[in-house]
């Protein structure tokens, strides 16, 4: 049977410190948070108290930074075993991390690099994948990163290389709508191209984030309000895609929470503009 993307819980946003007591205090209007699971994969601590206390009242999906899925080895026994332990304690919607590898022989670099978009990279991805999805027993729902450089060795389009690897490993995708812009910018593609060519029945969720805007380039810091290219982007994804879950991320320079509370109101807009009757997506 062909894994399909599970029906959208609404709008969400990333997790932060920053904003635990404002979580627990002022009950915002968020349907559900994304916890970076690294965060909380510790035998104890502050951290896993505020996490039990948020999960109570709001749905979580877990999100990762360091599983590696593209590196030649996969991810190791012991990465999987925590992120069990803690999918046990969060009984999250899903589970994501990122197509990209991010360290080999157990060294984590804590950046989210590239693949060469080949046959080969397709084969090693699609095995590691479903050792992942074996171990977990649960599809994994995998990330398009923003990048910076490509290789002369690539066989296929970068949105030709997810859909492969997620019809190949019947995977899910978070789909990146920043990342799509920021690397059509970089690498000179058509995003609205790249939205195109991935399957509508794969699409889990979305990202939404800000980037910084050096004329030549784009660098995908996630520190800014989401650009107006975006949410056109955004707009085109939702037509296509339906009406998938949509986050906020914000990883530096973080407002109050009310700040992003209003900037996700923006999302839930544009999508009650598109779906007008779709339960879930009215203010
Ligand atoms: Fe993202």
């Amino acid at each position: 049977m062909t894994t399909t993307a599970l029906a959208s819980p609404g709008f969400g946003l990333g997790l932060r410190t920053d904003h635990y007591h404002a979580v627990l205090e002022q009950a915002p209007a968020v349907d559900w948070f994304e916890i970076l699971s690294e965060n909380y994969m510790v035998p104890g601590g502050k951290p896993l108290a505020m996490l039990d206390a948020i999960r109570a009242d709001y749905p979580m999906v877990m999100h990762g930074v360091s599983m590696s899925i593209g590196s030649a080895e996969g991810p190791s026994d012991a990465y999987l075993s925590e992120l069990k332990t803690l999918i046990r304690r969060v009984q999250p919607l899903w589970v994501s991390d990122h197509l990209c590898w991010t360290g080999v022989h157990g060294t984590n670099m804590h950046d989210l690099f590239p693949l060469p978009y080949t046959e080969e990279a397709v084969k090693v991805m699609v095995n590691n994948i479903r050792r992942v999805q074996d171990v977990l027993e649960r599809p994994l729902v995998l990330e398009n990163v923003s990048s910076y450089l490509s290789f002369s060795s690539d066989q296929m389009t970068e949105w030709e290389f997810v859909t492969a690897v997620a019809e190949e490993s019947d995977s899910l995708i978070l789909l990146d709508v920043n990342n799509v812009y920021v690397s059509s910018v970089n690498h000179g593609f058509d995003p609205f191209a790249y939205l195109a060519g991935i399957p509508v029945e794969r699409v889990q969720q979305i990202h939404l984030a800000g980037h910084h805007h050096h004329g030549t380039h784009i660098i995908d810091t996630h520190d800014h309000p989401v650009a107006d290219p975006v949410w056109e982007l955004y707009a085109h994804a939702l037509r296509r895609f339906g009406p998938v879950a949509s986050m906020i991320e914000r990883d530096d320079n973080i407002p109050p929470l009310a700040e992003l509370v209003a900037e996700l109101n923006i999302a839930r807009r544009i999508a009650a503009g598109i779906f007008p009757a779709t339960a879930g997506y009215v203010e």
